[in-house]
């Protein structure tokens, strides 16, 4: 990985995978220019949940979001760019998607905060820790994207 590069955790939520959004929003990501380096589509235990959203257990949606997470199938990924982790959550736009703007993933595709479809990681140590937390280090694939060889 170049030095300027730098990885996020991106997560299509149960609501999201159930809808038949996957397409839609991995393509959002692809054709900004970031580059797919781990996916896998797994339904998280609870205890798991819980770890993934430790930070909030403070917060009376906590148990509702973790359970939410581990209701269904979550495809996890780790996108890599430059800017990928800030840029990345603007692709998502805002967490409640009644404010999300138009354009964004959230405000084009849902309505209520409890069902935003997606998470991204909110900055460099949160990316980190998620990455670890959902993949192992051989999961994560080193490739270069060589268009020339591809478009003829
Ligand atoms: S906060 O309030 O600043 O901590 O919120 P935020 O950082 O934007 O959100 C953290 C995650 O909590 C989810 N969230 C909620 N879920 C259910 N109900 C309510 N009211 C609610 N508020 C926030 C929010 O979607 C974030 O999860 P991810 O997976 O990152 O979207």
């Amino acid at each position: 990985m170049l030095p300027r590069m730098e990885r996020t955790f991106i997560a299509i939520k149960p609501d999201g995978v159930q809808r038949g959004l996957i397409s839609e929003i991995v393509s959002r990501f692809e054709r900004k220019g970031y580059k797919l380096v781990a996916i896998k589509l797994v339904v998280p235990s609870k205890q798991f949940a819980e770890k993934h959203y430790h930070d909030l257990k403070e917060r009376p949606f906590f148990n509702g979001l973790c359970d939410f997470l581990s209701s269904g199938p979550v495809l996890a990924m780790v996108w890599e760019g430059e800017g990928v982790i800030k840029y990345g959550r603007k692709l998502i736009g805002a967490t409640d998607p009644s404010k999300s703007e138009p354009g964004t993933i959230r405000g084009d595709l849902a309505v209520v905060v409890g069902r935003n479809i997606i998470h991204g990681s909110d900055g460099p140590e949160t990316a980190k820790d998620e990455i670890a937390l959902w993949f192992q280090p051989k999961e994560l694939v080193s490739y270069t994207s060589n268009e020339e060889k591809w478009i003829y």
